[in-house]
């Protein structure tokens, strides 16, 4: 089975981040040399409907070589449904499913990580969804949702055809407090032989190499937010101060081009997420500064000064 990375090569995966991991920013990280990107997720009801902003979020650039849609729900049914439209209008790679987000508007709904509480009907998704389109199909999961149960959830979704599991290494409860751990994301990789790979508060080359040790995949979130040259970092590549601030700017442009039908002021309003990540180093002032900017310029002189 090929999928869109082989999870035993040196490197990082970009893991989703809603409103943040677009195309463009997804593309800068594959030009660095994520191994593998995963689109934001997207409710299967919302493509269902007919959701023209569902529909936009599945939009891939031309160049990027991952093309993987995240999809969440709760009814295996309905996301089979969406995940057939999905290959017929997108023509993806693989399907990723969401059984990991914890926010309460989604598992209220039994989606995200509330499909940890039913490893049958978790596993049904997965059988659907492989039915339904013939893809790939990985999983995003947590530790669990109500127990700790993902090594049960992991062998239940692998019997169901899963060709590759993301484990956060943190319960639904926990959100993003506490520390990730890695040592339950290896006691996930240890009971199946699908590829699995970890997340959770890798930000940098050190935190990488050590997760790396453990022998499973490792996919970065928020560490690479202002730095997606932290990809090529993580294989041993310098990236001097010229090249990371000809690809702060890179990502300015590809992002004012990616969403050029809504207007320099919408687009930059976009960006502020990835803004602010870039000028972590920099001065409040400038960093309000840049915030505040409502022309593409304005924003280009900050990032040429601070990144
Ligand atoms: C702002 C934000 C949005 C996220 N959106 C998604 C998402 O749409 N789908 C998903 O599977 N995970 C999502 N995640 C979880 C990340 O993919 C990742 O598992 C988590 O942040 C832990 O990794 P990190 O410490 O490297 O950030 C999101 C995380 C953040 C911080």
């Amino acid at each position: 089975m090929d999928f869109p990375f082989d999870p035993a090569a040196m490197g990082a995966v970009l893991a989703p981040m809603a409103s943040l991991t677009d195309a463009p920013f997804r593309l800068v990280s594959e030009r660095f040399g994520a191994l593998w990107t995963v689109g934001e997720m997207v409710m299967a009801g919302s493509l269902l409907q007919g959701s023209v902003e569902g529909w936009r979020l599945l939009r891939f650039h031309p160049e990027e070589r991952s093309r993987v849609v995240q999809l969440a729900g709760a009814d295996p049914g309905e996301v089979a449904r969406a995940a057939a439209l999905v290959q017929e209008r997108v023509r993806p790679r693989a399907i990723d499913l969401n059984m990991g987000c914890p926010m309460p508007k989604v598992t209220a709904r039994g989606a995200g990580a509330a499909l940890l509480d039913d490893p049958a009907r978790a596993a049904r998704m997965v059988a659907g969804v492989r039915e339904a389109t013939g893809l790939l199909v990985s999983v995003k999961l947590r530790l669990g949702f109500s127990r700790e149960n993902a090594v049960e959830v992991a062998r239940a979704l692998e019997q169901a055809g899963a060709a590759l599991l993301r484990v956060h290494g943190r319960t639904a409860r926990q959100r993003y407090g506490g520390r990730a751990d890695w040592e339950a994301v290896r006691e996930v990789a240890r009971a199946v032989r699908i590829p699995v790979v970890g997340t959770g508060d890798v930000r940098s080359v050190e935190d990488y190499r050590a997760r790396r040790e453990l022998g499973v995949g490792v996919a970065v979130a928020r560490g690479a937010l202002g730095r997606p040259w932290f990809f090529a970092e993580v294989c041993r590549e310098r990236v001097d101060a010229a090249a990371r601030r000809a690809a702060a700017r890179e990502h300015l442009r590809l992002h004012l081009a990616w969403y050029a039908d809504r207007g320099e002021v919408w687009a930059l309003r976009a960006f502020r997420g990835h803004l602010k990540a870039y000028l972590s180093a920099a001065p409040a002032d400038a960093r309000v500064r840049g915030l505040a900017c409502e022309r593409a310029g304005g924003v280009e002189e900050e990032l040429a000064r601070w990144v």
